[in-house]
């Protein structure tokens, strides 16, 4: 099968988000609070977790497909035992030009060597702040940004090229955002600033915890000079600026008062094998299941293409005062 899909909106397949496990060793209270992620929280049993040549067998049909990018996520990707050899086997597919992964860092020490090795060319590392008991409040009491600061030295070293992401909610870390700005500035790695979204409905989401990226963009400008640049590739979700002064730039992404459903090209595959059309989707459609009756590849790539074909979703330009009630998937589960 040699096509190139495109949905209800006009919109490709271009990029493929697989999470790898839903556990994470923190708690952000914007992603898997405590109060809900506790003892008794249940997590995917080991069974409904799709194996290494499973996932394998998936990418080579969303490949056929069109996608290009193939991003790891989680809960925390590095807390799967057998994820470098899946790093190792998705590096050599041929039609996937880049492949990275999003962590909260801490693992980063023990695994950035290898990862490279194995093929990953990039990460992408979530850090709220620098500032200790800011940070925990963010991480649900979690870590410590000098292990965080110390997985990105090592991912540094290992030569992955870096972006790191800081979640800003309103009235706990935007103190953080210039001693951010100003670390990652001077170290020419890439800060970007993400929106508090509605996600799931766990996080007890309001909108008056929402700081804008306008809100963003003017306490950076009171320290810094910057100018917007045009996006790396159509449906960057970050929009991207650049330091007048030096050779670095940062970015925004605003899924909230700047929604980018219109060139919106993800697909998401929960570490249980279910496809999501959107981060904000109620329910998925179940490969696993497609995989392990035994389907041809080519039957593989026929069922994911229906389900691409007949897509419509765009919640963030939809949202609305009444979305927020609607039953969400969490994004500890199918990975941001
Ligand atoms: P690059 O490939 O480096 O551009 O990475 P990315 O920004 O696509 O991935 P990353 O995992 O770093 O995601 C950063 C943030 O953007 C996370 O909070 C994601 O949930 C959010 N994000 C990514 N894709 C979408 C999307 O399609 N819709 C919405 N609303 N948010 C998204
Ligand atoms: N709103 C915005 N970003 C979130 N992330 C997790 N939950 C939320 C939320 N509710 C971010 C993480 C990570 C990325 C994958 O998603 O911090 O950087
Ligand atoms: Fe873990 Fe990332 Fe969710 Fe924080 S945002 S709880 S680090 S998966
Ligand atoms: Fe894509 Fe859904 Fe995010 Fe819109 S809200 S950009 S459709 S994932």
């Amino acid at each position: 099968m040699d096509e190139l899909i495109t949905d209800q909106l006009g919109r490709p397949l271009r990029d493929l988000r697989i999470s790898v496990t839903d556990q994470c060793n923190f708690r952000c209270a914007y992603c898997m609070p405590k109060e809900v992620f506790g003892p008794d929280y249940a997590f995917l049993p080991k069974v409904e977790i799709l194996t290494n040549d499973e996932i394998l067998t998936l990418a080579h049909s969303f490949a056929e497909l069109g996608i290009e990018k193939i991003r790891l996520t989680g809960g925390e990707p590095l807390l799967r035992k057998d994820l470098i050899s899946l790093v190792a086997r998705l590096a050599k597919l041929a039609l996937v030009k880049d492949l990275s992964l999003t962590t909260n860092g801490t693992m980063l020490p023990r695994f950035a060597k290898d990862l490279k090795e194995s093929g990953l060319s990039r990460i992408n590392v979530s850090l709220d702040g620098l500032d200790p008991i800011v940070f925990k409040r963010m991480s649900g009491g979690r870590g410590e940004p000098k292990a965080v600061l110390d997985g990105i030295e090592a991912a540094r070293k290992a030569g992955l090229e870096i972006k790191v992401n800081m979640v800003v909610k309103k009235g706990v870390n935007e103190g953080e955002i210039l001693p951010m700005v100003r670390y990652f500035r001077d170290r020419r790695i890439t800060l970007r600033f993400i929106e508090y979204m509605d996600v799931g409905n766990s996080n007890q989401w309001s909108s008056n915890d929402v700081l804008s990226a306008r809100e963003i963009l003017d306490t950076i400008e009171k320290e810094f000079k910057f100018q917007p640049i045009d996006p790396n590739y159509k449906g960057e979700v970050a929009a991207r600026y650049r330091y007048s002064d030096i050779p670095a730039e940062f970015g925004l992404i605003n899924s909230i008062t700047k929604p980018f459903c219109s060139d919106c090209n993800r697909a998401r595959l929960s570490a249980d094998g279910q496809l999501f059309t959107c981060l904000f989707a109620a329910s998925g459609h179940d490969l696993k299941s497609v995989v392990r009756s035994g389907a041809s590849q080519l039957e593989l790539t026929e069922y994911i293409s229906r389900i691409w074909k007949a897509r419509k979703d765009r919640y963030s330009e939809e949202r609305s005062a009444t979305t927020g009630s609607k039953k969400k998937i969490e994004m500890s589960y199918i990975g941001g």
